[in-house]
């Protein structure tokens, strides 16, 4: 863990991790287009149905995080530190500005997941209705809240929806970039070296952002309005 290989190591792995929960998180997104408003609350109340499932999943998204922007600063700082002045100084200058770049969208991606907490997960900013639904249903009845109430009610609001664009195309870039640093990483082991990896990943970070950016876009230009505006 001390050398530098070991820690790319560690960015390789949280991110990779991190890509896992985004392919499920958007996908699970998705359900926002079902026609009956159910099919995500339910979605969303099973999230949260188990406390201890809940839990290990947010130390994991968190942790995973955290650990993979701490690694990527001691990363730069010690690449910066140790550049040449000889004939390797252009090659370490392009890979110094790419994690340049790296650290810069990374701090917007991680700017964008701070407000976004704040808004779907904590209600601590405004800008979306937050209501229970009661659901009928069994033995009796009981109440949830209205997840599909409040993402179609936040996507109506143009800043909100400029908001998301813009933390989706950072994400799109981190996570292009990301997957060519991840490559050059785990390129030390042999089964990792095939030329197909590439292709792939970028067409996973393409599916991702079309996802994502689709939600806020699709609401606020073609859905029909639901339950008025915040
Ligand atoms: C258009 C894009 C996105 C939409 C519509 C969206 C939607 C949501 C919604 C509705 C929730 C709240 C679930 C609930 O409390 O019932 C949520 C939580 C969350 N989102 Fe997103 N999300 C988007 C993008 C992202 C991105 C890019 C990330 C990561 C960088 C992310 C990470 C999370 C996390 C970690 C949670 C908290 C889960 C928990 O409660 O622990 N989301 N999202």
């Amino acid at each position: 863990l001390r050398s530098s290989i070991g820690l790319k190591v560690v960015m390789a792995v949280t991110g990779l991790g991190l890509w896992a929960y985004l392919i499920a998180h958007m996908l699970g997104n998705l359900q926002i287009f079902a026609s009956d408003p159910g099919v995500f609350n339910g979605y969303a109340e099973f999230l949260k149905s188990s406390a201890p499932l809940l839990w290990t999943e947010r130390v994991l998204v968190f942790g995973a995080m955290g650990v993979h922007a701490f690694v990527a600063i001691k990363l730069t700082r010690e690449n910066a530190a140790a550049r040449p002045n000889d004939y390797f100084e252009r090659k370490v200058e392009s890979s110094t500005l790419m994690s340049r770049t790296m650290i810069v969208s990374g701090l917007l991606v991680l700017a964008f997941f701070a407000y976004h907490i704040l808004h779907f997960t904590a209600h601590a900013v405004g800008g979306a209705l937050f209501e229970m639904e009661r659901v009928v249903g069994g033995s009796g009845s009981h109440l949830r809240p209205n997840a599909y109430l409040m993402v179609h009610s936040a996507f109506k609001t143009p800043w909100i929806v400029a908001l998301y664009v813009v933390g989706q195309i950072m994400l799109f870039g981190h996570l292009l970039h990301g997957s060519r640093s991840l490559f050059q990483s785990i390129g030390a082991f042999r089964i990792f070296r095939s030329p197909v990896y590439g292709p792939i990943a970028a067409v996973i970070v393409i599916g991702v952002f079309a996802g994502f950016i689709s939600i806020p876009l699709v609401i606020y230009f073609a859905w029909p309005s639901v339950g008025g505006s915040p």
